[in-house]
């Protein structure tokens, strides 16, 4: 998986150290919007540490090839605007992408051009042959990103499932969407 993404309006970037202030200062300020639908924003505010330590984590996830985390910068200014990663959870040969920006990017299809570039990087890794969304059935937001980019319907879950388990995410009702190479 490349270590930059240049999209139109966008330069995803790698997640390293040095993104650590910038993220944390978007997740204090915004994790009550963030909570409502990813459970790990209820836990913020959190110190400078804890976000260093994700950070570094997510530099040895993508050395280990497992995760792939993106910060999503402007291209105008380079200001962060949030975060995209591309996960190996339940098959080997299956990627999925994870998402959030920040209250005040959303609404100029930012998150749509930065997973539009993504699943073209994920599909381009010879051993990824599908890249799934999933989002609770009630995320309309997130659920429309998958649509537009002409993603398929794979399943809805109504009870936590393996993929929920391993997405550490809220139970209740998901759907889940696929992009095939
Ligand atoms: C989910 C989330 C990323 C969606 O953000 P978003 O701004 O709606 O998504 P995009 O950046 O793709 O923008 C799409 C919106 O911009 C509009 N738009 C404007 N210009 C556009 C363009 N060039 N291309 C596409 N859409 C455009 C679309 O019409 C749409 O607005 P609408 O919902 O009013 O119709 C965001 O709400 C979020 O981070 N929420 C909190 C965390 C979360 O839920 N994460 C996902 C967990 S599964």
């Amino acid at each position: 998986m490349k270590t930059t993404v240049i999209t139109s309006r966008l330069e995803l970037e790698a997640v390293n150290l040095s993104h650590s202030q910038a993220l944390l200062d978007i997740i204090n300020e915004q994790h009550e919007y963030l909570g409502e639908f990813l459970p790990w924003a209820k836990s913020y505010p959190k110190p400078l540490e804890f976000q260093e330590a994700f950070c570094k984590k997510a530099e040895k996830d993508r050395l280990n090839q497992t995760d792939f985390h993106f910060v999503i910068k402007s291209s105008q200014n380079q200001e962060i605007i949030g975060l995209i990663g591309a996960h190996k959870r339940l098959f080997p040969y299956q990627i999925e992408i994870g998402y959030w920006l920040s209250q005040t990017a959303q609404g100029h299809g930012y998150m749509t051009e930065a997973t539009k570039s993504l699943t073209e990087a994920c599909l381009e890794m010879q051993d990824i042959r599908e890249v799934i969304i999933g989002h609770a059935v009630n995320n309309q937001k997130s659920g429309n990103i998958p649509v537009r980019l002409g993603f398929d319907f794979l399943e809805e879950n109504k009870i936590p499932s393996d993929r929920l388990t391993k997405l550490n995410a809220m139970s209740g009702a998901h759907k889940f969407w696929v992009k095939r190479k």
